[in-house]
């Protein structure tokens, strides 16, 4: 499947770019009301997020500091491995941190990030997801904010992959 080309017609646009163009704009005007006054840290989480935290980044209306990890946890597949690789050098002491992810579904790498940015001890520490998985075994990780609850399935497009392929597309669709 990697290899083929998909032909997007015959799969369900999920969400259009519309509706996401809408949603990150009420996202943006949330977190620069949350932030004002306070210097605002964006740490996206790569690959995923690029595409989001670009567009997010210019719905908020406050001074912030963009700056980026990379997490994986799928290796080419659709089950996630279990295991989450975190690749950074940030420092973050006594900053005021919002974590931004793609999609948030079993919370895994969420927890990684956390735990990981937890040592380097943030003024404040909270997460933004684009998407969140309605799965019944979540990681108790808390996202203040999330853009949309979505079904358990495979989504691709606005920055999500499957095995590298589908970044580009502007909307998200279902590959299942
Ligand atoms: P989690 O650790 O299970 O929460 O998964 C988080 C990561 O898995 C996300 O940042 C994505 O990179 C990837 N992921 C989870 N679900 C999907 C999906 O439906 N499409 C593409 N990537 C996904």
């Amino acid at each position: 499947m990697a290899n083929e080309q998909i032909d997007f017609s015959k799969h369900e646009i999920l969400l259009s770019s519309s509706e996401i163009k809408l949603r990150v704009e009420e996202l943006g005007r949330q977190i620069s009301a949350d932030y004002r006054d306070r210097e605002l840290h964006l740490v996206g989480v790569l690959n995923g997020a690029f595409i989001f935290l670009a567009d997010l980044v210019r719905q908020i209306d406050i001074p912030c500091q963009i700056c980026f990890l990379q997490a994986s946890s799928y290796k080419d597949q659709k089950l996630s491995s279990g295991e989450v690789t975190l690749m950074h050098n940030l420092d973050l002491s006594g900053k005021e941190v919002l974590v931004v992810e793609d999609i948030f579904d079993t919370g895994l790498t969420l927890k990684y990030i956390f735990e990981d940015l937890q040592q380097q001890k943030p003024k404040s520490l909270e997460a933004c997801a684009l998407l969140s998985k309605q799965i019944p075994d979540k990681e108790a990780v808390e996202v203040k904010y999330i853009g949309f609850e979505i079904e358990d399935r495979f989504v691709v497009g606005y920055g999500l992959d499957f095995a590298e392929k589908y970044r580009e597309i502007p909307h998200i669709a279902c590959l299942d």
